[in-house]
C-alpha cells in the first residue's frame, strides 16, 4: 500500500489524456488529489479506483473551467474546506481547429478563458499562498506549439505562446524562493484532445505520430520533482525544438501548415 505522504495536488482535467496519467503518478507517490473537471461520474469512478489503490483523498470539484468565475469559486471552496494545495497542476486545456477566419469566435473565446484565464487566475491565487509557505510546486501545460506559429490552430497555438511567456517570467522573478515552476512542453499525444477540437483526421494525428500520454506524464511529474524550469517530452520533439530555434518562424508557420492538412482518404 502507497504511503500518504499528507500533501496535496489540485490537478484539473484529470478524467483523460495527460492529466489522467498524472493524477495516476501523484497517486502512486501518495499524494491526497484536488480534481477539477466537467464529468462528475468520470471523476467519482477515477477517484474511487485510486482511493482503492493508494491510501490517499480525492476531493472531487465539478466545475466548467471555461466559466468566467469557475477557477476562482474552486479556490474559495478548497479553501473553506481546510486543504492545502501543495502543488498545482494547470493541465485543463483545449484548442478549436480550423482557418480563424472560418472558426466560431465564442468556441475561441472559451478556449482562452479555458487555457489562459483560468491558469493565470489559479496560478495568481495558489502562488500567493505557497509564497507565503515559501513551499511549493506548479505544473504547467504548455505545447510545443508554445514556440510555434500554426496556422488552422491560431488561437490555441497563441493560448500555449502565452502559458510559456507567462511562465518563464514568474519562474525568473520566483528566483531564490523555495516555490518552482515548471512547464511541460509535450508534442502531438494520443489523447482526447485532437478529437474535442475537430481535428481526427489531420497528418500530425496518425498513429505513428503520437506519443503516449503516460510517457508524457511521467516525463512533466519527474521534471515538476526536480524543480526543472521546462521540459519537451520525447527525443524527436527535443531536437525539432532545437532546430526550430534556427528557423525563421515563417518557415516554422508552413512546416506547421503541412502538419495540420487533413489527410485525404
Ligand atoms: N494531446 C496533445 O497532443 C497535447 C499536446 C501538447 C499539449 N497538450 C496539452 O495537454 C493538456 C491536456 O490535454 P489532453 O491531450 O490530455 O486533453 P484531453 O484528453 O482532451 O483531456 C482534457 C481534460 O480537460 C478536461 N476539460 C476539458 N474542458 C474542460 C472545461 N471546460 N472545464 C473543466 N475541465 C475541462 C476534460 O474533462 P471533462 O470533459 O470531464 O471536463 C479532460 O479531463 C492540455 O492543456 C493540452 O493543451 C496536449
Amino acid at each position: 500500500m502507497t504511503e500518504n505522504n499528507n500533501k496535496t495536488v489540485l490537478v484539473t482535467g484529470a478524467t483523460s489524456g495527460i492529466g489522467y496519467e498524472l493524477a495516476k503518478l501523484f497517486a502512486e507517490n501518495g499524494y491526497n488529489i484536488v480534481h477539477v473537471a466537467r464529468n462528475g461520474e468520470k471523476m467519482k469512478e477515477i477517484g474511487d479506483d485510486l482511493i482503492m489503490a493508494h491510501n490517499i483523498k480525492v476531493t472531487n470539484i465539478v466545475k466548467d473551467l471555461a466559466e468566467p468565475n469557475a477557477a476562482k469559486e474552486v479556490y474559495e471552496e478548497v479553501r473553506s474546506k481546510g486543504i492545502v494545495v501543495d502543488i498545482l497542476v494547470n493541465n485543463v486545456g483545449a484548442g478549436v481547429f480550423g482557418k480563424f477566419s472560418d472558426t466560431d469566435l465564442d468556441e475561441e473565446l472559451g478556449t482562452i478563458r479555458l487555457n489562459i484565464d483560468t491558469l493565470v487566475i489559479f496560478t495568481k491565487l495558489f502562488l500567493k499562498d505557497m509564497i507565503a509557505r515559501n513551499e511549493g510546486k506548479i505544473l504547467q501545460l504548455a505545447s510545443m506549439v508554445s514556440k510555434a506559429p500554426t496556422p488552422m490552430q491560431a488561437v490555441y497555438a497563441g493560448t500555449k505562446a502565452f502559458i510559456y511567456i507567462f511562465s518563464q517570467s514568474i519562474i525568473n522573478e520566483l528566483k531564490g524562493t523555495n516555490v518552482t515552476v515548471t512547464l511541460l512542453r509535450p508534442g502531438a499525444t494520443d489523447t482526447d484532445f485532437f478529437r474535442e477540437a475537430g481535428a481526427e483526421d489531420i497528418k500530425i494525428h496518425q498513429p505513428d505520430q503520437l506519443a503516449d500520454p503516460a510517457k508524457v506524464a511521467k516525463d512533466g511529474f519527474e521534471a515538476l520533482m526536480r524543480g526543472d524550469t521546462t521540459v519537451v517530452s520525447g527525443i524527436k520533439n527535443n531536437i525539432q525544438d532545437k532546430l526550430s530555434n534556427l528557423l525563421p518562424d515563417e518557415v516554422i508557420a508552413s512546416q506547421m501548415a503541412k502538419m495540420n492538412e487533413r489527410v485525404e482518404k
